[in-house]
């Protein structure tokens, strides 16, 4: 049974549809998720490979043949929750294609001298409870348990609620030397995000770094009241400086090289259309090759929302919520995949990733499957069918020679 990547997608094409959005939203434990957590689990079962949920959740499935511990493994995976209205490909195209490997493995009559771990790490894109890549943080101990614990949901549900309800104990959450024993190297494959693999006219790229990035959160406090009786001369309203300091973040980041700022989310509070509002959220992501640039760019942001909002008679306040320096992925395993795969080019991302969060502990790498859209957390991100079996190809070449079993 050799299954091709494009066939493993099709079996999960209309889990999550967002009919309001488009595209996919799947975030984390949701009917979606959970649906596609089962399909995966479901793979792995009929590969013969080994399968369990870990301490936070993350999914392992492991093809170990010599039967020796589970130590020094060669990892590849990804995750399977999505954006709001996301694409089909951010995520669920890693996990195929590490069970499209497995199939290629198999064929190829590759007897693996390390054990094969294939991973699904939830919460990857933070689109539920507020922080990225919160599995992979959690086993490596990049955020402490009782913080991932409160975090809340949209709805008010807190990460260790919704971990309870899915099987986990939320006391256990948190860091996993025993897990990460396991990885000896990890390798995530994943759609390319932008234009990279479309100008240098390549199928598949072996990834060099990732951007620093980090997410912040604005409060806007001023006056809720009325809007029929409140005169536009008495009003202390949140929104309109809330507008005014979107507009700054777009401002002071195009005046900074290579920086970048979004406000993709806005909550204003309580929220209804006759009604001044007395509190705006605003959640902003700042990234930059510089950590020092990024914090610039987000104490300037800071202080021209201060004077936006003292102009409408309102407060700011700013909260870091997460923070991820630039990732340098492991330069002998970076080369050793470019001797495995000479065709594909170095490629940067600006994309945040588990195998991000997992470089400070161990050698990771990535391989990014050209987006001909260049669009991504978006419904417009695509794969082409041969290039998706390119990239599993290329991870199954470079999984085999990892594995101690070179062509
Ligand atoms: C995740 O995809 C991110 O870059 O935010
Ligand atoms: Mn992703
Ligand atoms: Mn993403």
């Amino acid at each position: 049974m050799a299954e091709t990547v494009p066939g493993l997608l099709r079996e999960i094409a209309t889990v999550g549809t967002d009919p309001t959005r488009g595209g996919y939203s799947r975030p984390v434990w949701s009917d979606a998720e959970l649906t596609l957590r089962e399909w995966f689990v479901d793979h792995a079962g009929r590969r013969g490979l080994d399968v369990e949920t870990d301490r936070n959740g993350i999914i392992w499935a492991w093809w170990n043949p010599t039967g020796a511990p589970l130590v020094d493994g060669v990892v590849t995976g990804s995750h399977l929750d999505s954006v709001p209205g996301g694409g089909a490909f951010d995520g669920p195209l890693g996990v195929a294609s590490a069970l499209a490997a497995v199939d290629r493995l198999r064929a190829r009559g590759v007897r693996p001298s390390r054990p094969l771990g294939l991973a699904v790490f939830p919460e990857e894109e933070g689109s539920r409870f507020g922080i990225a890549c919160l599995g992979s943080r959690l086993l490596a101990g990049s955020i402490a348990p009782e913080r991932a614990a409160a975090l809340t949901d949209p709805d008010g549900v807190s990460f260790a609620e919704a971990a309870a309800r899915h099987g986990l104990d939320p006391h256990h959450i948190g860091p996993d030397r025993q897990v990460l024993d396991r990885i000896g190297v990890f390798l995530e494959l994943h759609v390319e995000q932008g234009r990279g693999l479309i100008d240098l006219g390549r199928p598949v790229a072996i990834g060099t770094s990732i951007l620093g990035h980090g997410r912040w959160r604005l409060t806007v406090t001023g006056e809720g009241n009325h809007a029929g009786t409140t005169l536009m001369t008495d009003r202390h309203d949140p929104m309109v400086a809330a507008g005014a300091i979107i507009t700054a973040v777009r401002d002071v980041a195009a005046a900074v090289p290579d920086a970048r700022a979004t406000v993709g989310r806005v909550a204003p509070v309580p929220g209804g259309t006759n009604v001044i509002a007395s509190t705006v959220h605003i959640w902003l992501d700042v990234r930059h090759p510089s950590d020092a640039v990024t914090a610039d760019v987000v104490r300037t942001i800071h202080e021209r929302a201060q004077d936006i909002a003292a102009a409408e008679g309102c407060a700011v306040d700013l909260v870091e919520e997460s923070l991820s320096p630039t990732a340098h992925f492991d330069a002998a395993l970076r080369d050793r995949l470019s001797g495995v795969l000479p065709d594909a080019p170095l490629l940067a991302t600006g994309a945040g990733h588990d195998a991000g969060v997992l470089s400070t502990h161990l050698p990771t790498g990535m391989l990014f499957v050209r987006n001909p859209t260049g669009v991504s957390h978006a419904p417009g991100e695509h794969v082409e069918d041969v290039d998706a079996d390119a990239g599993a190809d290329a991870l199954a070449d470079a999984l085999r020679d990892l594995l101690g079993d070179p062509a």
